[in-house]
């Protein structure tokens, strides 16, 4: 079923816009956003649609097929439902001035796996966003995607509460099909870049949704606010961001900071300098080289900014040993989530029979498992 047909049987009658969001992973550049760093997000081919029209009250009444529904009042506070991510969309929409005062009827289906790290959330505040506007009579330009997605990260960290970073929204407004987003958050400029194209994504679900993940990013961020804090003085100079220490720079002040703030500090410097080293290495055409760094990359999430978890490391580990395999590492925030193997798209099925047989035995349990290839953007449905 599609949200159009959701959004006839539950309201009755037509939406006034419809319009899908993807999902993404990150190949390299974790934890690194909210620090001003660089970050290379891949959208996904499973696609999140929304349908929308405003209703003449101040009612606002949510269906998902996931989810059920979910009713609130414009200008209500949030409720810790669904519906919070497109209540705070458009009330961020609300006051640029850009839809109306109303309320609104809004139906949800969903093809991104939820609770897998794959920014759910972020294609549904998204694909909201388009949806409203269109239904407003004024669609999002192209050149206002990067205003929208700024506008999509205040309505998670003010309205829903979500401490995140500028990625996922950003990611799943300027995606490419067949191409990476290299985006520096501390200035948002942004790249296509090209991926090979005998190379795929298997994408792992852990399994795991940890009940810290919220706090334990929120004590990241903490952390990296206190090295910058640091760094400032131990440095002599304005720092804008952590991501703007070199690692040479980090080493001399090492003294400044306690030993689990310095090493979230160099997990920080470092993968930061392996986003542009993976970039390097696909213009060079060497895939061999960019495995590693991605594997070089979990490492550091594991050991450095301790955000991985069993399941991520085994099936991490586990690519190692299986052919075709080129890299793999955890992706998105951690503490469970999904993890990453770059691979060959002909031995793709074989590796990922070896991968999910190996985790069942490990861990007692199938994992879920996608095979993806770099999708395009979200956007606004043609009105049908
Ligand atoms: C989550 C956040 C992003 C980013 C990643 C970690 O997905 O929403 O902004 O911080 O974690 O790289």
């Amino acid at each position: 079923m599609d949200a159009r047909l959701l959004f006839e049987r539950r309201f009755g009658g037509l939406p006034a816009a419809v319009a899908a969001s993807p999902g993404r992973v990150n190949l390299i550049g974790e934890h690194t956003d909210y620090n001003g760093g660089l970050v290379l997000p891949v959208a996904i081919p499973q696609r999140l649609e929304v349908a929308v029209r405003f209703r003449a009250d101040e009612r606002v009444l949510g269906a998902s097929r996931a989810a059920g529904g979910a009713e609130a009042r414009v200008g209500d506070a949030a409720r810790g439902d669904w519906l919070d991510y497109a209540r705070g969309v458009a009330g961020e929409l609300r006051a640029a001035g850009r839809i109306p005062g109303r309320g609104f009827e809004l139906a949800v289906v969903s093809g991104v796996p939820e609770g897998a790290g794959l920014s759910s959330s972020a294609a549904l505040e998204v694909a909201a966003a388009l949806a409203l506007l269109g239904a407003a009579g004024s669609p999002a330009a192209d050149g206002e995607r990067p205003w929208l997605a700024a506008l999509c990260r205040r309505a998670e960290t003010r309205f829903v509460g979500v401490p995140c970073g500028p990625m996922d929204p950003f990611a799943v407004l300027h995606a490419r099909p067949g191409c990476a987003v290299r985006l520096d958050c501390a200035s948002l400029e942004w790249q296509p870049v090209p991926l090979p194209d005998e190379l795929e994504l298997l994408i792992f679900d852990t399994g795991v949704v940890h009940a810290l993940r919220e706090g334990g990013y929120a004590e990241r961020l903490s952390e990296c606010q206190r090295a910058l804090e640091r760094l400032r003085p131990a440095l002599g100079r304005p720092l804008a961001n952590l991501a703007a220490v070199g690692e040479r720079e980090l080493y001399a002040v090492r003294p400044a900071l306690d030993d689990r703030v310095w090493r979230r500090a160099r997990h920080v410097v470092r993968e930061n300098a392996r986003v542009d080293a993976f970039v390097r290495a696909l213009r060079d055409g060497d895939a061999a080289a960019a495995g590693r760094l991605m594997y070089a990359s979990h490492l550091s999430l594991r050991d450095d900014y301790e955000v991985t978890c069993a399941e991520s490391d085994a099936l991490v580990e586990l690519s190692r040993g299986i052919p075709g395999v080129v890299g793999a590492r955890m992706t998105g925030a951690g503490w469970g989530g999904s993890t990453i193997h770059w691979v060959e798209r002909a031995r793709s099925g074989e590796a990922a029979r070896r991968l999910k047989d190996a985790f069942a035995e490990r861990f007692g349990r199938e994992p879920r498992w996608w095979l993806a290839r770099a999708a395009d953007a979200a956007r606004l449905s043609d009105p049908g």
